[in-house]
């Protein structure tokens, strides 16, 4: 494409897309500071769209995305936060689909309403990437993250073992209408199949939120006396829930279990002595650009479904980077 119709449908992309950020102003860069217009003069242009920004992880996911994409500079991206809201995030993928991007990557809020847009996006021939979060069915293009029922099953295997076979146990539940949550949760739930005398006392689901997990466990603590651990389907939750046992005087002896492992979170939390373990769930940022340059210049992904791999940090392993989970 010339430069002055790149630039010309750059200008139309980012008009309209204003207009659907509510017509309050652009969209935004990843660190909230406005889009780089250097951008006017690349090839190809990505819409991202991030269905929340409220969480550690998913800030790092944009930053891994902004960094392999500066490196190319046939590449622009354009980010939209969705701030929580998968209404919100239809919007965006609709916006994007309007604008003509060139591709779109996009972490789902919920599998069920996000669907939809991205079948239409397919339809308009536009490639879409699927980050972490998957849909329902297979109309996308590749489809990136970690395996979360191996990363259910291996906490429920490493709780186990660290019981012993027994105890009292607390999980905090990541969003139920997404598939990370539902995975993380019959993954552990199949490695404790077998053991009758570790007993569940609170279920409660915290929709990702280190606030929720918090409230959720000062419920916990004041009705049960005795708790062994707590598996929270990622670090927010399991460190909102080490600091209420922590301010009940309850923190010693019990075991934290987290997923994420980002170095700046959950990995220090472990080093800390915080949290017991955390699992890595990779963010799949740089290679959903990698695979964006795939597609873009090739037609097509290396594969259609990309598994990420995953490691765990204890803080017997935390000093040389974890270990892998095969
Ligand atoms: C961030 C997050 C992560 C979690 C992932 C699951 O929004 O909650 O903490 O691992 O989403 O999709």
């Amino acid at each position: 494409m010339g430069n002055t119709l790149s630039n010309l449908r750059y200008l139309v992309l980012m008009a309209v897309l204003a207009c659907g950020n509510g017509c309050g102003g652009p969209a935004e860069g990843p660190d909230g500071d406005g889009t780089d217009q250097a951008g006017a003069t690349a090839k190809y242009t990505i819409g991202m769209s991030q269905c929340t920004l409220d969480e550690p992880w998913r800030v790092q996911m944009n930053a891994h995305i902004k960094a392999a994409a500066d490196k190319n500079p046939d590449l622009k991206v354009i980010f939209q936060d969705a701030e929580d809201d998968a209404l919100k995030q239809r919007a965006h993928v609709a916006e994007f689909v309007s604008a003509g991007v060139d591709l779109i990557i996009i972490s789902p809020k919920e599998a069920q309403p996000l669907t939809e847009p991205i079948g239409q996006a397919i339809d308009a021939g536009i490639p879409v990437i699927v980050l972490d979060r998957a849909i329902i069915g297979d109309k996308y293009t590749c489809f990136i993250g970690a395996d979360n029922k191996k990363i259910g099953e291996a906490a429920g295997n490493w709780l186990v073992e660290k019981l012993g076979g027994k105890g009292k146990i607390v999980e905090l539940m990541g969003l139920e209408t997404s598939k990370p949550g539902q995975d993380r949760y019959s993954g552990f739930h199949a490695a404790l199949k077998n053991y009758p005398d570790i007993r569940m006392l609170h279920e409660a689901p915290m929709e990702w939120k280190e606030a929720k997990a918090r409230q959720e466990m000062e419920g916990a603590l004041s009705r049960h006396a005795e708790i062994d651990a707590v598996y929270a389907h990622n670090d927010p939750a399991a460190h909102g829930a080490y600091q209420a046992a922590k301010a009940a005087g309850r923190e010693k002896g019990m075991l934290f279990i987290g997923i994420d492992a980002l170095p700046h979170e959950g990995v220090m939390y472990v080093a800390k002595g915080m949290l017991d373990v955390t699992f890595e769930y990779p963010t799949g940022g740089a290679r959903a650009i990698e695979e964006a340059v795939r597609i873009l210049e090739e037609g097509q992904p290396s594969a259609k479904n990309i598994e990420l791999k995953t490691r765990f940090f204890t803080k017997e392993n935390v000093d040389r980077g974890g270990e892998a989970i095969e």
